[in-house]
């Protein structure tokens, strides 16, 4: 004896499923957008660097006279910097994009912190703490003594 029961389509189910679906997807993207915490400004993981490099007059940049000191450089079309006199005559230029999710690191004091996960770096760009990640990513930096000027590139 056959006991299935024949079920007719019901097209108010595949309407509610077309709605469920479509609400599903909106709610994933708000979900994705809410996990984006923090403060942070979130960039490409890459340097990106203006075709030419950026110059950098030091002059602009009074702070940079002492060894040790770090100026933050965000250029025009590029990714935000932070040049780190690091003895004399040698420069360093820092990437300030998080190697974790590309969050824009702050400075404080002589290190860097990411205000997203709170990886820590040291003034070298060297991890040191915090959120597991590679270190700041350093760019070529060409010092001009004669012109006192910095040329960072890609
Ligand atoms: S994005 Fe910087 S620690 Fe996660």
């Amino acid at each position: 004896m056959d006991t299935s029961v024949a079920v007719p389509p019901c097209n108010s189910c595949a309407i509610a499923r077309r709605e469920f679906l479509s609400r599903s997807v909106i709610t994933a993207a708000g979900a994705l957008l809410a996990s984006a915490c923090g403060t942070g400004v979130w960039e490409p993981l890459s340097p990106v660097v203006p075709n030419g490099g950026v110059t950098l007059t030091l002059a602009d940049y009074p702070a940079l006279a002492t060894v040790g000191a770090i100026a933050l450089v965000t250029p025009a079309h590029g990714t935000p910097l932070a040049i780190v006199h690091s003895a004399a005559s040698l420069y360093l230029a820092l990437s300030r994009i998080c190697p974790h999710q590309g969050t824009v690191i702050n400075l404080t004091g002589s290190s860097f912190v990411c205000p997203n996960h709170g990886a820590r770096f040291d003034s070298r760009g060297r991890w040191t703490g915090g959120q597991p990640t590679s270190n700041l990513v350093a760019l070529p930096v060409t010092y001009n003594a004669t012109a006192g000027t910095l040329i960072i590139s890609a």
